[in-house]
């Protein structure tokens, strides 16, 4: 199946079907493809806490407007952000840069200050804003990679944040969540899935200059 293909299949999955679940096999090419995402400067700002138990799934509904697919789901991924974008965290990023290229200290030296001044000049509210940007390139990443491997999803802001931190003590691991995404099978049930896509005419969403 062509990604084309692939995107026209998948649709925002609003009944799952609670028995099946997806392989292993699967669940690890869907961690890959999370990971593999881009971030702006390749900090990766965003931390996926992927569930898969029904117990705490149930726990959630109630946070997050009652929406079964948080339950019927076979995973629920929850994308949290980096809140500690301080000196530590950059300069983590570049000893795996230099772990892993081999890089030259003077070759990233002026570039790390940059970025370790560049964050220290930020507002804690534009550094979240901006993180959050990273999760939803990672959100949007991570639908094409479901769909890619027919796996459904859910794309969700509809939850409350607050009480999904304070469930998981987000707060102690430096993070907030910011978007979550049901993933598993859609249900024979849901009329949804045998609807057309809703989308405006590309002449309508593309300007073309040539
Ligand atoms: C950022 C974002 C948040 C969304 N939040 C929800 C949500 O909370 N619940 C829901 O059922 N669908 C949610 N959706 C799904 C959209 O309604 C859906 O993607 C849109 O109607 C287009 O339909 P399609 O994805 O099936 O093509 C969300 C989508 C996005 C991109």
């Amino acid at each position: 199946m062509n990604l084309i293909k692939s995107l026209e299949w998948r649709y925002a999955t609003k009944v799952f079907d609670n028995k099946k679940i997806i392989d292993p096999v699967l669940v690890d090419k869907i961690k890959q493809g999370f990971n593999l995402s881009a971030s702006s400067y390749g900090l990766q700002p965003v931390k996926l806490i992927l569930l898969k138990n029904k117990k705490i799934q149930n726990e959630l509904l109630s946070i997050s407007m009652n929406q079964k697919q948080v339950l019927d789901a076979s995973h629920l991924a929850i994308f949290c952000i980096n809140v500690n974008i301080d000196s530590d965290y950059i300069q983590d990023y570049f000893k795996r840069i230099k772990k892993i290229r081999k890089t030259e200290e003077s070759i990233l030296s002026s570039y790390r200050n940059n970025l370790i001044s560049t964050f220290s000049e930020m507002s804690q509210i534009d550094i979240e804003l901006w993180a959050t940007k990273q999760a939803y390139l990672a959100m949007g990443n991570l639908l094409a990679v479901c769909a890619d491997l027919k796996v459904d999803a859910c794309p969700m802001e509809g939850f409350d944040s607050l009480a999904y931190d304070e469930y998981f003590k987000l707060n102690k691991k430096g993070l907030k969540s910011v978007l979550i995404m049901p993933m598993g099978y859609r249900s024979s049930q849901d009329i949804l899935s045998k609807m057309k896509k809703v989308r405006k005419p590309i002449s309508e969403s593309i300007i073309n200059i040539e």
